[in-house]
């Protein structure tokens, strides 16, 4: 089965070609990055406008890289939610154009469900079941995985999620937007032993996570180091940065060997923007390597928004819906259904092939 996936949820336009017997063809991506830098943030009404202007030059690209024609097109799989309203409504009516032009069926994917699925794109796949940390910009979840869609939330962040906490804080450090990749850069040349910060939540029992309180203390901190200038000196901003990003890592690490043990589950998955953290995947390795788990991530590109994920997640339901029969008439339903709140496991199951 041939799937193009769509991806635009939030301030990337992600394409790609998934086929079941030859894996993935081909894949592109546009970063809005540069668009919302001078606001600090996504606007979302400049993210709608520039996955509209760019998803047909990023289709025609991808499929002459694939070398397929679009005839060839069996479904189509386009992110319908959580995500940014606009920017799922302009990927969602252009899938749903497109498949209906090809008379082929179109899926709507959870994009969470994109990410957590992302690691089985890699050479050395995780088999199910598995934790997994879902660490992006929006969600902070531990989830216990049996199966495509068969997914139990065992703790979540009670306030920012990882992501929005590096952004953040990053932004306290003045750093460009999107901050999570400035700051674990700026990290690199940091001390993280200089400035302890908490671990919140680690001192009780339970799986949830609290990562506001890190940027607080990292304002303190500032405040406290800057004396009569406007920001401390690089290297304590660094040193700062250092520190935070353990904290984030150690944080997470503690909460994931919790995890494991509590379902008494092997492997352990990462996904999500987060994930292409390299101090959390070096902390994740060693904490996993203690209680003889594996751990799994996806490629960097893959980590973050992208089209590939969404491509092979709706390449399992497609497939599944196939089996069940239920694509029947699918290709006629031109109803444009987003969800921007949608959680992860209020989606169903699917029968897997024995
Ligand atoms: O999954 P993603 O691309 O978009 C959402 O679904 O939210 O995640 C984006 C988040 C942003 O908060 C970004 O700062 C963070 O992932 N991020 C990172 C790194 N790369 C992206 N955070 C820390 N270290 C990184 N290397
Ligand atoms: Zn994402």
């Amino acid at each position: 089965m041939l799937v193009l996936g769509i991806e635009s949820s939030c301030d990337e336009t992600g394409l790609a070609l998934y086929c079941s017997q030859r894996g993935l063809l081909a894949h592109n991506i546009y970063s809005q990055v540069k668009l919302h830098r001078a606001f600090g943030g996504v606007v979302p009404e400049l993210a709608s406008r520039d996955h509209a202007r760019k998803l047909l030059p990023l289709l025609e690209q991808l499929f002459s890289a694939a070398a397929v024609d679009k005839s060839e097109l069996e479904g189509i799989a386009y992110t319908a939610g959580p995500g940014l309203m606009g920017a799922l409504l302009v990927g969602a009516s252009f899938a749903k154009a497109l498949a209906w032009s090809l008379s082929v069926p179109a899926i709507g994917v959870h994009h969470m469900e994109g990410h957590l699925l992302a690691p089985m794109l890699e050479q050395n796949p995780p088999q199910f079941p598995f934790v997994a940390l879902l660490v992006s910009g929006g969600h902070t979840q531990l989830v216990a995985v049996e199966g495509v869609g068969r997914y139990q939330t065992l703790g979540e962040s009670v306030d920012d999620a990882a992501g929005e906490a590096f952004d953040k804080t990053a932004k306290l450090l003045d750093l460009d937007y999107p901050g999570g990749p400035h700051l674990a850069a700026l990290a690199e040349r940091g001390d993280a032993a200089r400035y302890r910060f908490p671990r919140p939540m680690t001192d009780r029992p339970g799986l949830d996570f609290s990562f506001s309180g890190l940027k607080t203390f990292a304002r303190n901190l500032i405040a406290q180091e800057r004396g009569d200038q406007p920001l401390p000196s690089a290297q304590c901003m660094a040193d700062i940065a250092a520190g935070f990003e353990l904290a984030v890592a150690e944080t997470l690490a503690i909460k994931c060997r919790r995890a494991l043990q509590q379902t008494a589950m092997q492997r352990l998955v990462i996904a999500g923007g987060v994930s292409a953290n390299q101090t959390l995947r070096r902390v994740l390795t060693a904490a996993v390597e203690k209680v003889d788990g594996q751990l799994f991530y996806a490629r960097q590109e893959f980590c973050t928004d992208n089209g590939a994920m969404i491509a092979y997640a709706g390449w399992r339901r497609l497939a599944a819906a196939q089996r069940s029969g239920e694509l029947a008439g699918a290709p006629q339903n031109l109803a444009v259904e987003v969800r921007p709140r949608w959680p992860l496991d209020q989606l169903p199951a699917i029968t897997e092939v024995v």
